[in-house]
């Protein structure tokens, strides 16, 4: 679905901010896009949407070199919730703002309207639909951003630390749409400083750091190995520390811990 290859970056010339990167992930993938800030993350996001080309290397998605395919051409293939959910929304109301991707597709109008509904009804903005974006709040605007992508169906997507300003209500509902796109067999890369979430959904983690990949690993090896999370200035679950010194095997989900927390009190010697 999306490759990576040897792919290099500069803004400015002289100032690599991503050098010899390699990856490629699969329909159904969650990747998680993990690192500091101003590691590149954001940078690697424009590259995989077109929006930015490599300076050195390739990147083909769904099959198209992101160099040679034009960026609207790209975005049906790949859809992108920015950090800024202002950076994207320019309609006068909920219901044009998610139309608009439709609307360029070669779908039928009943098509359109199906997929705008849906989408609201997913985001839960169903109500506000008549409502200009920008009156809503940052948790309401970036949904705006999210529904307005998920409406084209792309079978990739791209989410730039959505759960910034979200409370648990909206962080909760982001986690479901994510998990209900994996099961449709989309391909989702998510730039994320939520190591809980990371732990619970990805099934691939991927650190930047210093314009390279310092890890390429599942949540459960990448959690395990203390150089990864320190190069790529993250901090495990708690979960996992709790776990250990529990003397459980490690954990990394609150359902994981339960799970190994019953066996070692089934055990014989653990009974009272
Ligand atoms: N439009 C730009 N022009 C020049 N430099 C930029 C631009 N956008 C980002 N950078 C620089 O590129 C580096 C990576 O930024 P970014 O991709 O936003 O990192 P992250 O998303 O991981 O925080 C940073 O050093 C940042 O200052
Ligand atoms: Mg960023």
């Amino acid at each position: 679905m999306l490759k990576v290859e040897g792919v290099g970056f500069h803004y400015v010339a002289g100032t690599e901010v991503l050098r010899d990167l390699s990856f490629s992930a699969s329909a159904g993938d969650i990747v998680a896009l993990v690192g500091r800030n101003g590691a590149g993350k954001s940078t690697l996001l424009r590259l995989l949407n077109g929006l930015l080309k490599p300076t050195r290397g390739t990147v083909t998605i769904d099959g198209n070199v992101t160099a040679e395919t034009p960026v609207h051409l790209i975005s049906r293939s790949i859809g992108t919730v920015f950090q800024s959910p202002e950076q994207q929304i320019f309609n006068a109301t909920v219901r044009d703002e998610v139309m608009f991707g439709p609307r360029n597709l070669p779908i039928t109008a009943e098509e359109r309207e199906t997929r705008v509904r849906e989408a609201l009804e997913r985001t839960r903005l169903t109500d506000q639909s008549a409502v200009h974006p920008l009156d809503l709040d940052q948790a309401k605007r970036r949904f705006v951003a999210l529904a307005s992508v998920l409406a084209t169906r792309p079978p990739a997507l791209l989410l730039d630390e959505p759960q910034r300003g979200l409370d648990a209500r909206g962080r909760l509902l982001l986690e479901r749409i994510v998990l209900e796109e994996q099961a449709k067999g989309c391909c989702v890369v998510i730039v994320c400083h939520d190591m809980e979430f990371v732990a619970r959904l990805a099934t691939r983690v991927i650190a930047l750091s210093d314009g390279e990949i310092s890890a390429d690993r599942p949540p459960a090896e990448f959690f395990l190995d203390a150089k990864l999370t320190a190069g790529a200035s993250v901090e495990a679950p708690d979960i996992l520390r709790v776990s250990q010194q529990l003397g459980l095997p490690p954990c990394l989900t609150p359902a994981a811990f339960a799970e190994a927390w019953v066996a070692r009190s089934s055990e014989p010697a653990n009974r009272t």
